[in-house]
C-alpha cells in the first residue's frame, strides 16, 4: 500500500489529482471509477484545471458511476449522485456521454440496472483507476458493513450511518432515500490502481482500522489490505493523525 500524506485537504488533492492527470495521460481510454461525497471534490476540481492548462485529452476516458440512490421516479427534486458527478467532473473535463457508464433507473427489475450496469463495465474491460471515499462506517460506495470481498454490483439499504452522513450534502427538501445501487467489491477490488482519498479528523479512527486492524467484511474498507499493491491511501494530517506506518 502506498501512502501520501499531506498537511490539508487542498495539498491532498493537489497529489490525487496529479495522479489522475498522469495516467489519463498516459492512457488516454483510462476507464475511471467515481465516487462522489465531499472528499473528492477539490480533488476534481484541480483535476479540471491541470487538464485544461496541460491540454490533456479526455475525448476517449471512460467515467464509471460507483453509486446510486433510488428515488421514486417522479421526484424531480430526488437526489442524484449522477447529477453531481456530472457537475464535479464530467461536464468540467468534457466527457462525452457515450463514455459514461452509470446506473440506468427505470430498468422493471433491479436485477436489469445490475446486469446492464456490469455487462457495459464488462465491456470496458473493467476498471483502470478507481477513486474512492472512506465512508464513516467503512464502506467502500455504498458496500455498507457487512460486505464481503466478493459482493456483486447490486441494490442495497443504505445504513443508518450512511443516511446521516450523506443527508448534509443535499437540502431539507431531499431527503436521503434509503436505498441505493453500488458497484460491488469485486469491481473494486478488481480495479487496477486504486486511490482512497481520506480528509478530516472524523476519519481518523476508521482508517486507522481499515489499515492497521483486521480484514472484515464488518468494514469493507479493510479488505483493501488484500490487493494492498493497487492501493494508494491519500490522507491528510487531519485523517492520518498518529497512524503508524507499516
Ligand atoms: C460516494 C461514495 C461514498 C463516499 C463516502 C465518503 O459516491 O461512494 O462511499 O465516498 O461515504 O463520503 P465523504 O467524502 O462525503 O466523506
Amino acid at each position: 500500500m502506498d501512502i501520501i500524506v499531506d498537511p490539508t485537504h487542498e495539498l491532498m488533492s493537489q497529489s490525487a489529482a496529479r495522479i489522475i492527470a498522469d495516467a489519463i495521460r498516459a492512457k488516454p481510454n483510462l476507464s475511471l471509477l467515481i465516487a462522489t461525497g465531499n472528499t473528492p471534490i477539490e480533488c476534481y476540481r484541480q483535476l479540471s484545471a491541470i487538464v485544461t492548462s496541460e491540454h490533456i485529452d479526455t475525448s476517449r476516458l471512460v467515467a464509471v458511476q460507483l453509486d446510486e440512490y433510488v428515488s421514486p421516479e417522479n421526484n424531480s427534486n430526488a437526489p442524484s449522485l449522477f447529477d453531481w458527478m456530472q457537475r464535479e467532473l464530467l461536464q468540467p473535463l468534457v466527457i462525452d456521454s457515450g463514455n459514461v457508464v452509470r446506473f440506468e433507473m427505470g430498468q422493471s427489475m433491479p436485477r436489469a440496472t445490475v446486469d446492464v450496469y456490469d455487462t457495459k463495465v464488462g465491456s470496458i474491460g473493467g476498471i483502470d483507476l478507481a477513486i474512492l471515499g472512506l465512508g464513516p462506517n467503512g464502506h467502500l460506495g455504498f458496500n455498507e458493513p457487512p460486505s464481503a470481498p466478493d459482493a456483486p454490483t447490486r441494490l442495497v439499504d443504505l445504513t443508518p450511518e450512511s443516511l446521516i452522513s450523506n443527508q448534509p450534502y443535499w437540502d431539507d427538501s431531499q431527503i436521503v432515500p434509503s436505498q441505493a445501487f453500488t458497484a460491488g467489491m469485486t469491481t473494486i477490488l478488481g480495479a487496477r490502481k486504486i486511490l482512497l482519498l481520506v480528509s478530516g479528523a472524523h476519519k481518523n479512527t476508521v482508517l486507522r482500522h481499515a489499515i492497521t486492524g483486521p480484514v472484515s467484511d464488518l468494514l469493507p474498507a479493510s479488505q483493501l489490505q488484500s490487493v494492498s499493491g493497487n492501493v494508494t491511501i491519500l490522507a491528510d494530517n487531519a485523517a492520518w493523525g498518529d497512524i503508524e506506518r507499516r
